[in-house]
């Protein structure tokens, strides 16, 4: 050991740096990157931990939804009449459950509740909303194909206002955070705060996310289109003569169909594959199926931020100024390619990159 020139030989050991072959965790890369959030402190880390600790506990249970009784129908329908699975309630209490210790929480507004729940908006210390899909694709549960957690966070009403409509009916552009988690083949989670896409994997021996995907690029042209085709009949005129034009090589090259019936898997397959993922006005659903605050405006953000784009069919997803907290919109998310493509038969905004 050597003196240094300023005094006595030191008693601890020189900081030892990172090594960046190691692991980084989500909890890591987030309180690494919010920095970038205006006004974020270490709440936003402890909030996006009740994210993670939430979904770790979603992924546990449908990791074991054969062998318990835990598969089928709950007995209650949502707010939306659609039959409520046992994992919904389980997913939609534990994030409601993991979320209300946080005290960054105003409100949170989940697809299972019929009007948003007040957390701690009355406190200064509550700086977000938080709306969610706590399970997305849950009728897939019981055949063992994939589902998923969609959320999206949002910032406190700069005037302080309280009313619940400032604090959550906000258009995405103003998303602070967005991400998915998906229980796939392994259970991974895709975020952004608007610093591009990133993915972890949820290595279950340690318990913990780890970065496996970063800074995620949609590719400019996929090989998959992917859409409910039974209803095609049902489709507006310009989206039947796209997937016609798709079908016929307009695209320059041959486009295989997949459609698994998960938002969150479908939309996991067009991010790190890249082709295209529609969910049109159909009969029954002339405003479109997909829930704009916690399924369209995640997806549309993730989709921006790695280089693709969304489209309710006339208007930029992320431009939509929500009504209602379970507004509906037509969905039509991709690559470059064919957004500009599907934008030529729609007529819709010029292409362009909008991140
Ligand atoms: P949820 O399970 O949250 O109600 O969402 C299901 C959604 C979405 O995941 C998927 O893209 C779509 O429903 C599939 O609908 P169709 O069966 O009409 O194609
Ligand atoms: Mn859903
Ligand atoms: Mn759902």
């Amino acid at each position: 050991m050597t003196a240094s020139p300023a005094g006595p030989p030191a008693d601890f050991d020189p900081p030892r740096r990172p090594d960046p072959a190691t692991l980084l965790t989500v909890q890591q890369h987030i309180l690494r990157e919010q920095d970038r959030l205006p006004g974020a402190g270490g709440e936003f880390a402890w909030l996006m931990s009740g994210i993670t600790l939430a979904t770790k506990m979603i992924a546990a249970r449908v990791r074991r939804a054969g062998l318990t009784d835990l598969l089928g129908a709950a007995g209650n329908t949502n707010v939306q009449g659609e039959e409520q699975q046992k994992l919904d309630v389980y997913a939609n209490d534990a994030l409601l459950h993991a979320l209300s210790w946080r005290d960054s929480v105003g409100f949170v507004a989940s697809e299972e509740n019929e009007r948003p729940v007040a957390v701690h908006h009355g406190s200064p210390a509550a700086k977000y909303a938080v709306v969610f899909d706590p399970l997305d694709g849950s009728s897939n549960i019981d055949v063992n194909v994939s589902v998923g957690t969609t959320f999206s966070v949002l910032r406190r009403p700069a005037d302080g206002r309280q009313d619940v409509s400032a604090w959550v009916l906000q258009p995405g552009r103003v998303q602070v955070a967005a991400g998915y988690v998906l229980y796939g083949s392994s259970t991974m989670l895709v975020y952004s705060i608007g610093n591009g896409v990133h993915g972890f994997t949820l290595d279950p021996s340690v318990g913990a996310y780890v970065l496996s995907h970063e800074g995620i690029r949609m590719p400019e042209q996929g090989r998959y289109y992917s859409v409910n085709e039974a209803y095609a009949d049902e489709f507006p005129g310009p989206y039947r003569a796209f997937l016609g034009h798709v079908r016929g090589g307009g695209l320059g090259r041959r486009y295989a169909s997949r459609y698994i019936g998960s938002m969150v898997a479908d939309f996991h397959r067009t991010l790190l594959k890249g082709g295209i993922f529609l969910y049109p006005p159909t009969a029954d659903s002339p405003g479109g199926k997909l829930r704009l605050l916690y399924e369209a405006n995640p997806v549309a953000f993730l989709a921006e931020q790695a280089g693709g784009r969304a489209t309710d069919g006339a208007r930029r997803v992320l431009d939509v100024e929500p009504a209602s907290v379970h507004q509906r919109t037509p969905l039509v998310v991709g690559g470059r390619t064919e957004m500009d493509a599907f934008e030529r038969f729609v007529g819709g905004p010029a292409a362009g990159d909008r991140v």
